[in-house]
């Protein structure tokens, strides 16, 4: 049994799926409701309260674990006594890149390495879905706003990360494995906004954000030294930000899937 945290979000819903869909017999962990394939285990859980998880760890092989909560020794801790042997953790690129701003992340990855579970590291960059947030003022009023226009970055769309989870969770090989996981291509903000309105089949006008104003707006739904990891990779990328890693195509057999890929498959968010 394979135990999935993060199941009502962009990606541990797609690794519920996944797994569901291949036969394995899952337990999704959420604090929400979940809306989840049949047959699949629901357990409201959080991962602030690693006791409280007992009963989703019972009798688990496996576990996709997503950075949240305080103590993740705890959350480990719980998760071997149920009886789990691998872990799965989706980190952060910026975990590797800029530790100084992720210390969360590397909180995390520190635990896993010395869990004496069988693990494998995610490291993703920014995720495609994050243009999620120009749904509404794109529906509103044709405009996607953000800062630093023209610097590219190789977005991930966040149905690879979770393909490439459902795979290592069920494979043998990946052991002590770091992946990092990087769309096929950078694209700047101003491709994307353009591939939004290619999707949708009306122009969309790119309105270049100051790094004050997007500052701002992030504070409202991100820690402060996120931010500032965030904004200095989106800024001002390093080289290890900008390329392309060949790790989904090491993964998966097949290259990772573009902006405009999941700009096609997610038209009706922004129409
Ligand atoms: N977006 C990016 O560009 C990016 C880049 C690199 C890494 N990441 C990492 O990827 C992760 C997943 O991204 P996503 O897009 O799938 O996120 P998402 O759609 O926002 O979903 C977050 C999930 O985390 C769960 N969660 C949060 N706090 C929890 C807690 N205390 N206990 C149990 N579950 C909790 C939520 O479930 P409930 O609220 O239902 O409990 C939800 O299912 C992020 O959290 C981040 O660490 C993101």
């Amino acid at each position: 049994m394979i135990v999935v945290t993060g199941a009502t979000g962009n990606v541990g819903g797609q690794v519920v799926a996944l797994l569901a869909a291949a036969g394995e017999r899952v337990t999704a962990v959420s604090r929400r409701t979940a809306d989840l394939p049949e047959g699949v285990r629901h357990v409201r859980g959080d991962l602030d309260d690693p006791a409280g998880l007992k009963d989703a760890f019972d009798g688990a092989d496996a576990l996709f674990l997503l950075v949240a909560g305080q103590d993740p020794q705890a959350i480990l801790d719980a998760a071997r006594a149920g009886g789990v042997r691998r872990v799965v953790l989706l980190s952060s690129q910026g975990a590797g890149t800029r530790p100084e701003f992720y210390r969360h992340p590397v909180a995390f990855e520190d635990a896993v390495r010395r869990s004496g579970l069988e693990w494998t590291i995610l490291r993703p960059g920014g995720f495609h879905s994050n243009a999620y947030a120009w749904a509404e003022p794109i529906r509103a009023s044709r405009t996607a706003a953000a800062p630093f226009g023209d610097v590219g970055l190789p977005t991930i769309d966040p149905a690879d990360i979770a393909e490439v989870a459902a795979t290592v969770l069920r494979e043998d090989g990946h052991a002590g494995r770091v992946y990092e996981l990087t769309g096929p291509a950078p694209t700047t903000p101003r491709e994307r906004a353009a591939a939004i309105g290619a999707a949708i089949g009306a122009p969309v006008r790119f309105a270049e954000q100051t790094r004050e104003e997007a500052r701002a707006q992030m504070l409202g739904f991100m820690p402060e030294q996120v931010v500032e990891g965030t904004l200095a990779i989106l800024g001002e990328p390093v080289d290890a930000e900008r390329r392309v890693s060949p790790d989904v195509e090491r993964v998966l057999g097949r290259a990772p899937r573009s902006f405009a890929d999941w700009a096609g498959r997610n038209a009706a968010a922004f129409r």
